[in-house]
């Protein structure tokens, strides 16, 4: 009963009776694992520094502490802390720690994870939490913290950060740039001001970049070319400014890459042709500088192509679609394409989503298409909403004049001319 309660609480609104429920069943849980299993070194206790550090963080954070926490009697680094939990994926271990009990020859637990998330917590992000030395992931996703990252954030050996989807505001400390064993770093829905610090690009590990909607200006740094192991890559909507850079396409490993809904100058550099692990690719909202569409043609793992409002002015025969044989989602719309549309295209097996209105395409369409392409109207009506919701804006009713629709079994653009 007080399980489910747990769980529902942490999925949706949750009131202070709820938190303490869950306290109640994370503590009771946690004695019992804690007798099942003994992973940590007999003896072992927690650094009182860290223990105390953490119970002054939850407190200011409106969060009690479970009983196990106890800084004369308990010790947070048991049960889940320590044994092979996932918490993660865990809505019962929420706040949750996971602890290395094998400092000072296995006598001495340090705290080296904290996630808490979406757990409407309000305020600030604590001093004590430098006190957490050897934090290698924090996760603080989705509540309601305010004010500015703390400098010291750059001291910690951290791998994983994520403090994305709160009202987080200042510039991002430029610090940031000495956390060189990160692999992610997950900032997006932020209010932070001014610059991204070019010192991030001394983050040479890192795999997953999130800075979209974080309210970024100006340049995109130079020095994020040296980031060669980038996988994907989520600046859109800021307001960053320049051309779209060159460096992007040096960047091999890529497989996400969203820029839209910034204030980047085209045209789309041609080094973006040697993405070839792309499986997704938005661009959007550029400011000038006419584009051309050959740049795709050897980007053959794409699912997603968006390319909407980027001042294309191509022939839409400039590509040959047979090789980008698995996208899913083509959206070239708001361009200056021309020429007609390739039967190709209409052949392509996985797709399922096409969008070309607002270009200056001629010439009737063919008549065959792939059988995936049938019975699109509602699906896209429904789809297009979702995909465009935290990037664009999009009118529905205006959607039906610029999408593929079949009509009395045959494929017709409305909207079209
Ligand atoms: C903490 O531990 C001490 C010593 O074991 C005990 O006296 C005290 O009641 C405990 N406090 C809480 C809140 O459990
Ligand atoms: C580490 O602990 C083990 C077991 O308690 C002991 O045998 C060993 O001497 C210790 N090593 C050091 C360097 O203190
Ligand atoms: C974001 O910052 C601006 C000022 O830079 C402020 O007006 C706005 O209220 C902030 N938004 C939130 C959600 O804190
Ligand atoms: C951390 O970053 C700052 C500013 O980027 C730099 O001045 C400082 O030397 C760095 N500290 C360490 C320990 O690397
Ligand atoms: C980090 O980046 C800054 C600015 O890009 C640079 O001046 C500094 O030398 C770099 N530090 C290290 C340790 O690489
Ligand atoms: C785009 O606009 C910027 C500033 O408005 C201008 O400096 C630049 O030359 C323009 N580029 C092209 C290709 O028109
Ligand atoms: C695509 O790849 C082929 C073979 O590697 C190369 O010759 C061609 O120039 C590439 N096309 C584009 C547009 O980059
Ligand atoms: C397009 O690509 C397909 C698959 O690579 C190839 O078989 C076909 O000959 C190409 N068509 C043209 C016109 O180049
Ligand atoms: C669209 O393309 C045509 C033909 O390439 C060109 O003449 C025209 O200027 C372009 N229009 C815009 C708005 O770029
Ligand atoms: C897009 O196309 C529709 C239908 O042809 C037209 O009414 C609308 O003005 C166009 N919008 C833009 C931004 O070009």
């Amino acid at each position: 009963m007080m399980r489910i309660r747990c769980s529902s609480s942490s999925s949706g609104g949750h009131g202070g009776h709820q938190l303490i429920l869950c306290w109640l069943v994370i503590a009771c849980s946690w004695v019992a694992v804690a007798r099942a299993q003994a992973q940590k070194p007999a003896g072992a206790t927690t650094d009182p520094v860290e223990v105390a550090a953490l119970n002054t963080i939850l407190g200011r954070w409106g969060t009690k502490p479970p009983k196990t926490w106890n800084i004369t009697g308990g010790d947070p680094c048991t049960g889940t802390a320590v044994d092979d939990t996932d918490i993660d994926n865990n809505p019962i271990v929420n706040p949750g720690i996971k602890c290395d009990c094998t400092f000072n020859n296995n006598t001495v637990c340090r705290i080296v994870k904290l996630r808490v998330y979406a757990l409407n917590v309000v305020g600030q992000i604590p001093a004590e939490l430098e006190k957490l030395t050897h934090l290698a992931n924090l996760n603080l996703m989705q509540n309601y913290l305010t004010g500015p990252v703390p400098s010291f954030f750059g001291k910690f050996p951290m791998q994983y950060l994520s403090l994305a989807i709160n009202p987080l505001s200042g510039p991002l400390p430029k610090e940031l740039g000495n956390l060189t064993n990160l692999i992610s770093l997950g900032i997006s829905l932020n209010n932070f001001t001014g610059n991204l610090p070019e010192e991030l690009g001394n983050l040479t590990k890192l795999e997953q970049m999130y800075i979209d909607s974080s309210g970024f200006s100006g340049p995109f740094p130079s020095t994020i070319s040296k980031l060669k192991k980038l996988k994907i890559l989520w600046i859109s909507d800021n307001d960053f400014t320049g051309k779209i850079p060159d460096f992007i396409g040096s960047l091999t490993n890529l497989e996400d890459l969203r820029l839209q809904g910034n204030s980047f100058q085209g045209p789309i550099p041609a080094s973006f042709s040697k993405l070839t692990k792309l499986t997704s690719l938005r661009i959007g909202d550029i400011v000038n500088g006419s584009s051309s569409l050959a740049f795709i043609s050897n980007l053959t793992s794409l699912n997603v192509l968006i390319l909407r409002n980027c001042k294309i002015s191509d022939n839409l025969g400039a590509v040959n679609f047979t090789k980008l044989s698995r996208l899913n989602l083509l959206d070239l719309s708001f361009n200056n394409i021309t020429g007609e549309v390739p039967q190709s295209i209409l052949n392509l097996n996985s797709l399922r989503y096409l969008f070309l209105g607002n270009n200056s395409l001629t010439g009737s369409l063919p008549d065959v298409k792939s059988s995936s392409l049938n019975n699109l109207y509602a699906k896209m009506i429904f789809s297009i909403a979702m995909i465009y919701s935290f990037h664009t804006f999009v009118i529905l009713g205006f959607l039906q004049r610029f999408f593929v629709q079949p009509t009395h079994g045959k494929l017709s653009f409305m909207g079209y001319q």
